[in-house]
């Protein structure tokens, strides 16, 4: 049995220890943890426990990890997006493979700064874009590369975020705000935007925008309702984001091992006394959309429409292509693709097998994927940060397409940010 792949991990936040040290656990002949950077002593300490790292492989940050050179060919960056671009440099500098979470980076130019460093110094720069690693997203590409539906003309896709998710990741959470974190149609659909390019195997022209945060916002609710929803909220029986529903649950899986890293009922309690997660979600500090729709224009004539939107029944992507000889529909959650050929009227359902790991087999795709490729280089990755700028861009036009209410040229937009970058300024 080959040995497994060394690697470090720089955030050993919620998806540090779930995705990536739960991987490790499960697959340790593929990849181990030999050292950890985490600011926050009861994660750095778990993770080390759960991993068997030393003390002098404990860190406190990634400037104290990077101090001691490199200690493993690859690196697991799971920080916060605005953290990316920051402990990534350094990391290719120093010699390792990296694993890094998506969005890349917090801006067009910086995204651009990461693949020229990574193309610079001949490391793997993989982004974690999940989708393209699951069997479904593999399914839906298979059929629409193979030629069955003809030219593609028109393409439906919806990112549909259920309410609660919506809540505690766009509302009380992590990306709530465009200046903590980035905007929605980045943080989220960067995802929707990467997959789009990569099964339809062409390039984005033109992108227009419109969206709003229209539901969590102050003058929602009246003077009444408290800014805890354990302050004793009138609406409580109402109202569906109701924090002690969500998170004092029998469930302690994600999104309610987010909140508390002790996961008992009096530390949750606690938890939604003090923390984020028990705030109003009329009275955050939340700038970023609850819907936005996206139009794009495709190589080839095809045309494109992504809607994303916070306010669905349940978790899941769904999607349309229609082409000269056959419509694909698809339902991520029910795992169900359905091909109708025009000529013969004949209906296809494909259910492509499961996969073990988060994001539908996704997680563990990328992470086996990366694991290959620092055992072989010339092997190269799907998700390599090149291949993910394109989206990275889109998602970047989106929103100056959404704010300035124009149609953003891909071409012109792409050259303007490299350009900028190559004059060094920004
Ligand atoms: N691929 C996906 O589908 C997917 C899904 C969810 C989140 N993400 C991305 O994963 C990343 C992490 O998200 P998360 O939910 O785990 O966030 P998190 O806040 O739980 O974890 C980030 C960790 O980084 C640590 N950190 C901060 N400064 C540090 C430093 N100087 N050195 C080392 N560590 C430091 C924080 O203390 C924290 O524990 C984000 O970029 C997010 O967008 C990707």
């Amino acid at each position: 049995m080959p040995q497994p792949v060394e690697a470090v991990l720089v955030g050993a936040g919620n998806r540090g220890r779930e995705a990536y040290g739960f991987y490790a656990l499960r697959y340790p002949y593929r990849l181990k943890f030999v050292a950890v950077a985490e600011p926050i002593a009861e994660r750095r300490e778990q993770f080390a426990k759960e991993h068997n790292i030393p003390p002098e492989r404990q860190f406190a940050s990634w400037e104290d990890l990077y101090a001691k050179g490199q200690l493993a060919p690859a690196l697991v960056n799971a920080t916060m997006d605005r953290d990316h671009v920051a402990s990534t440099l350094p990391a290719l500098e120093l010699g390792y493979h990296v694993l890094l979470e998506k969005p890349m980076a917090a801006t067009p130019h910086d995204c651009v700064r990461l693949v020229r460093a990574a193309e610079k110094a001949d490391r793997i720069l993989q982004i974690g874009h999940v989708l393209r690693y699951t069997p479904f997203f593999t399914a839906v590409r298979e059929v629409v590369q193979s030629g069955r539906l003809g030219d593609v003309m028109t393409v439906e896709h919806k990112e549909n975020v259920v309410y609660w998710h919506m809540a505690h990741s766009f509302v009380r959470g992590n990306w709530r705000n465009s200046k903590i974190a980035s905007p929605m149609i980045l943080t989220k659909s960067c995802h929707d935007l990467d997959i789009l390019s990569w099964v339809l195997g062409s390039r984005c022209l033109r992108v227009a925008s419109f969206g709003h945060l229209t539901l969590f916002r102050s003058d929602r609710v009246g003077p009444e309702i408290p800014e805890r929803c354990m302050d004793g909220c009138p609406i409580a029986d109402q109202c569906p984001f109701y924090a002690p529903r969500l998170y004092l649950t029998d469930d302690t899986s994600w999104p309610v091992s987010t909140i508390s890293l002790d996961t008992s009922l009096e530390a949750r309690m606690k938890a939604l006394q003090e923390g984020p997660y028990g705030r109003c979600v009329y009275r955050c500090d939340n700038d970023v959309v609850d819907h936005q729709i996206v139009t794009m224009e495709f190589e080839n004539d095809v045309t494109v429409t992504f809607t994303m939107h916070g306010h669905s029944y349940k978790e899941g992507r769904t999607m349309r292509y229609d082409g000269s000889m056959g419509t694909l529909r698809g339902n991520m959650a029910e795992n169900e693709i359905a091909v109708y050929d025009h000529l013969t009227g004949r209906e296809d359902i494909i259910r492509p097998g499961d996969v073990v790991g988060g994001h539908g087999g996704g997680d563990t795709g990328l992470i086996n994927s990366f694991v290959a490729a620092v055992r072989n280089p010339n092997r190269g990755v799907l998700s390599s940060a090149r291949d993910s700028l394109q989206s990275h861009l889109i998602a970047f036009a989106a929103e100056e397409a959404r704010l300035t209410g124009t149609v953003v040229d891909m071409g012109e937009y792409a050259q303007r940010i490299e350009a900028e970058v190559i004059a060094g300024q920004t």
